[in-house]
């Protein structure tokens, strides 16, 4: 197999290649070798040999991913497959408003193609500036723009996708209605690279809304931050671009990086939430952003504010919201639990996972934030200590508590290794067997990601 890769790729294969490392540090493994192929086609030839020879191949793109899909099994002999050199923007089409591309490309350089044509793509996210548009395709990545658009899978219109087998299944017409039957793309995305390998991407674009106006705004509890949300939506409908809240420990963590939630204009140790309005129309974000916010003030919901002034005003409210994640990494490392609960059961979810945490590790930091307007919350803790059965028994108490409020225990970052056994756990068992089934169908010798979304 080796011998027929260089064959193939000629240089283009890294027969002694490093360790590769999960972004978060958790799984380290040398794959046998790291293949770069530049087009569809060499990619179809890569994945027939590794489908005759039994060979497993683990698909790479950004490395960005926080549940280590795209690292190496430890204990598979596999070939690393880098999308990083497949970089063609295919087709941009203006009355479409869409955009063809390989999957190489970072979601910020798909973000720039679009910009530079006039169009507005709005997948974004902490990592976006590294992460490749096809990674965000194998974990239907979602990010900050959710509330509006949706997520990954929301944006793609067309998939180009190469099978086990080295069969290619081309769609990138950018057909906005195609009602022919099983919409088979929606399979392979959020499929982590483990039914199939995505080469090219149909995305959809949308008109610039290029006036913006980001404020912060003092909550006194989660609660209020849901009824800040429901007032936002009433008052300021689809302007509304983000919502996040960050509770004032994870502001407080995000400091390191030299920005306090004072330096972005709001007193440190209050519970924040970051509000983004956007428009066609000059002044109407903040204009409107404006009376929404006095009116919170007026009725109680909210005890300050500050509405950016600037663009420094801008990068710096959303940094100290981006920083969180980096603030975890300096702290050690957080036990991350992405999870989601319909909207209206968000605060009464997080008192009843804090206490039932609680009761585990008394002394448990909570570092608690998230796409609340999608009812999305990273319920992060920093345990007391570094013991693996009280890390076990605290995702335990959040998990039981995710399940009794009938939520989802991977709301955005997947299952890649790390949620395999809590996959078979918690997920419904005819929807784990469905999976398992369309795994031995479309990949019946398990090449593709093995160990990956199902053991
Ligand atoms: C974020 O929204 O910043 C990340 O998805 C959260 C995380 O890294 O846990
Ligand atoms: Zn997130």
């Amino acid at each position: 197999m080796l011998e027929e890769l260089r064959q193939l790729l000629g240089r283009r294969c890294d027969f002694e290649p490093a360790e590769i490392t999960d972004e978060r540090g958790l799984f380290s493994a040398r794959p046998l070798c790291v293949v770069y192929p530049e087009t569809t086609d060499e990619l179809s030839q890569i994945l027939a040999l590794a489908n005759q020879r039994q060979v497993p191949i683990v698909p790479l793109g950004g490395n960005t991913g926080l549940c280590a899909g795209a690292v190496p099994h430890p204990e598979g002999k596999c070939v690393v497959l880098s999308l990083s050199k497949l970089q063609q923007v295919r087709h941009c089409d203006e009355i479409n408003y869409s955009i063809a591309v390989e999957a190489g490309l970072t979601v910020a350089e798909v973000a720039a193609e679009a910009e530079a044509r006039g169009m507005y793509f709005p997948l974004r996210f902490g990592a976006d500036a590294t992460a490749q548009i096809g990674g965000s395709i194998a974990t239907n990545a979602g990010g900050s723009g959710v509330l509006r658009y949706g997520n990954t899978r929301e944006l793609v219109l067309g998939l180009e996708v190469v099978l086990a087998d080295g069969r290619v299944l081309s769609g990138l017409e950018g057909l906005r209605k195609d009602n022919t039957g099983y919409d088979l793309k929606q399979l392979f995305i959020g499929s982590e690279g483990t039914l199939g390998v995505c080469s090219a991407v149909t995305l959809k674009l949308f008109p610039p809304l290029p006036h913006r106006q980001v404020a912060l705004a003092e909550v006194a509890s989660l609660t209020q931050a849901v009824e800040l949300f429901k007032a936002a939506r009433d008052e300021v409908g689809e302007l509304l671009l983000a919502f996040e809240w960050m509770s004032a420990p994870a502001t407080a963590i995000s400091v390191g990086k030299g920005l306090s939630p004072n330096q972005a204009g709001m007193d440190n140790g209050s519970d924040l939430v970051l509000l983004e309005l956007a428009s066609a129309l000059p002044d109407e974000p903040a204009l409107r952003m404006e009376k929404l916010l006095t009116q919170a003030i007026d009725s109680g919901l909210v005890s300050d504010a500050k509405i950016a002034a600037s663009q420094s005003d801008t990068e710096k409210m959303w940094s100290l919201r981006e920083l969180i994640p980096q603030g975890e990494k300096r702290q050690g490392g957080s036990l991350k639990h992405d999870v989601s609960v319909a909207i209206s059961a968000l605060a009464e979810f997080v008192e009843s996972a804090s206490q039932a945490a609680k009761a585990v590790d008394p002394d448990v930091k909570l570092c608690l934030y998230g796409h609340i307007g999608d009812g999305n919350i990273h319920f992060n803790l920093l345990p007391s200590s570094s013991s693996s059965a009280q890390a076990t028994a605290l995702s335990e108490a959040v998990y039981g508590a995710v399940s009794q409020y009938g939520g989802s225990f991977s709301a955005e970052h997947g299952i890649g290794m790390l949620h395999t056994a809590t996959l078979s756990r918690y997920k419904d068992p005819v929807a784990v067997n469905l999976m398992r089934q369309l795994k031995s169908l479309l990949d019946p010798n398990n090449i593709l990601n093995p160990g990956k979304v199902i053991a």
